[in-house]
């Protein structure tokens, strides 16, 4: 059965103006019923956190159903190990400055070069506290981590190991099950960076096995907000930063001061869109709801494996047309016999145009795309393309078309014969 493309389309209202929107892996745009849940926060349930009143109930119970959306969608144990904030950068700098109490001079935290930002400094800032820094590095022929070297940089004095599941640059998805297998070998706790990976594959904290996970439900047709996931024994370990009044327990100790309330109801939404689209995928493929008996998370499995084949046939059209590019340089993971280890995102510079003057174009055109590092500023640097402007990214989602691709690909052969 076909994927409902149009169906899903007609929920975004963004669409309707005839953009192509190929920038979802700096934000995606959201369906109505995201938007709905957020205004009707505003008109049914507008206070503040655990008063004694109808409308602070009303608003626990939101932040408490978003609890347990994210955990379905992440399959955590429960709502109480999801900790709310206000993006991943936010919620990680103050996890690592957290964990940080608990290190002593010449303990180990192991990075990755290809990660965000938003993964490497407020790891590094620890450095200034005697903490030694070790890196897995990049493989330059296809953009993935070498990971031969392992069991050497993951070692007994490796506390911490925080990688990405998925490269927001390259759209690699590295080998998490390898990585947390020596980390916990070694002792050490894990935190993934889960925020390119989440709109495009199912994540399983059980599965990964890990302690900590991010991600940013602004990436996967929610609002603009930040999710931590911890292992409810991990959390606990944690003495967060907190005023004093705070509640002491995880995961409220966690989300200092005022959460965004509107946009946590969102999240909910967000996640039973989603949940909505497996459950009728699940129908189309002949498997009706009864198949899906535990409801929301079975049906969000259905969504992601519908997902990932719809975004994965599109960029197959897509790599193909940058390929037949004269000059055109693509970085990652090309190989379709590898498409598994890969999200949708294309990353590409064309000889003789800056990537700034490539999307400023694009965007003339009515084409949404980044240019530039996108805080992928390591990988960037190792490659060089750093001091150059970076490159051009052009990410599918599950709303996009083959019309955008040809579209997408037809300004960009016109921008290259300019
Ligand atoms: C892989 C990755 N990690 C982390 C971040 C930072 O997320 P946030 O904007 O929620 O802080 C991003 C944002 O683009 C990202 O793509």
């Amino acid at each position: 059965m076909e994927y409902p493309v149009e169906q899903i389309r007609c929920q975004f209202p963004a669409l309707a103006s005839g953009d192509v929107y190929f920038d979802g892996p700096g934000g995606t745009q959201v369906p109505q019923a995201v938007i709905d849940a957020v205004a009707s926060y505003y008109s049914q349930a507008n206070a503040n956190e655990h008063g004694l009143f109808p409308s602070s109930r009303r608003s626990d119970a939101i932040i408490a159903q978003s609890r347990t959306a994210m955990a379905d969608f992440i399959n955590a144990r429960s709502g109480q190990e999801i900790v709310f904030g206000a993006n991943m950068t936010n919620l990680t700098m103050q996890l690592a400055r957290a964990l940080g109490r608990t290190l002593k001079v010449g303990d180990e935290i192991v990075v990755s070069r290809l990660d965000h930002d938003a993964n490497i400094a407020p790891w590094l800032f620890l450095h200034d506290n005697g903490i030694v820094i070790r890196w897995l590095e990049i493989d330059p022929t296809d953009c993935t981590l070498k990971l031969d070297r392992l069991d050497k940089i993951i070692n007994r004095k490796t506390r911490i190991v925080a990688v990405g599941l998925a490269s927001n640059a390259f759209g690699t998805i590295n080998d998490a099950a390898q990585i947390v297998a020596a980390a916990k070998k070694a002792g050490a706790l894990t935190f993934l960076d889960a925020v390119h990976f989440a709109p495009h594959r199912p994540i399983d904290v059980q599965l990964l096995d890990c302690d900590f996970l991010a991600c940013s439900p602004y990436k996967f047709y929610g609002p603009h907000a930040g999710v931590l996931y911890g292992r409810q024994e991990a959390l606990e370990r944690v003495q967060p930063y907190k005023v004093r009044p705070a509640s002491d327990r995880a995961p409220d100790c966690f989300e200092t001061g005022t959460k965004n309330h509107e946009g946590i109801a969102g999240v909910a939404a967000a996640i039973d869109f989603l949940a909505g689209l497996g459950r009728d995928c699940g129908k189309e493929h002949g498997r009706c709801a009864a198949a899906y008996p535990e409801g929301r998370r079975r049906w969000l499995k259905a969504a992601m494996a519908a997902i990932t084949v719809h975004e994965m046939r599109l960029f197959s059209r897509l790599l193909a047309g940058l390929q037949s590019i004269a000059g055109l340089r693509l970085y990652g993971i090309t190989d379709s016999e590898r498409f598994s280890a890969r999200t949708p995102t294309a990353c590409f510079t064309l000889p003789g145009s800056a990537p700034a003057i490539v999307a400023e174009k694009l965007g003339a055109a009515g084409i949404n795309v980044w240019h530039g590092n996108y805080y992928a500023l390591e990988p960037m640097k190792f490659l060089g393309l750093e001091e150059k402007g970076g490159a051009v990214r052009a990410g599918l989602c599950l709303y996009n078309t083959e019309d955008e691709v040809d579209r997408f690909l037809a300004a960009l052969r016109q921008i290259a014969v300019d």
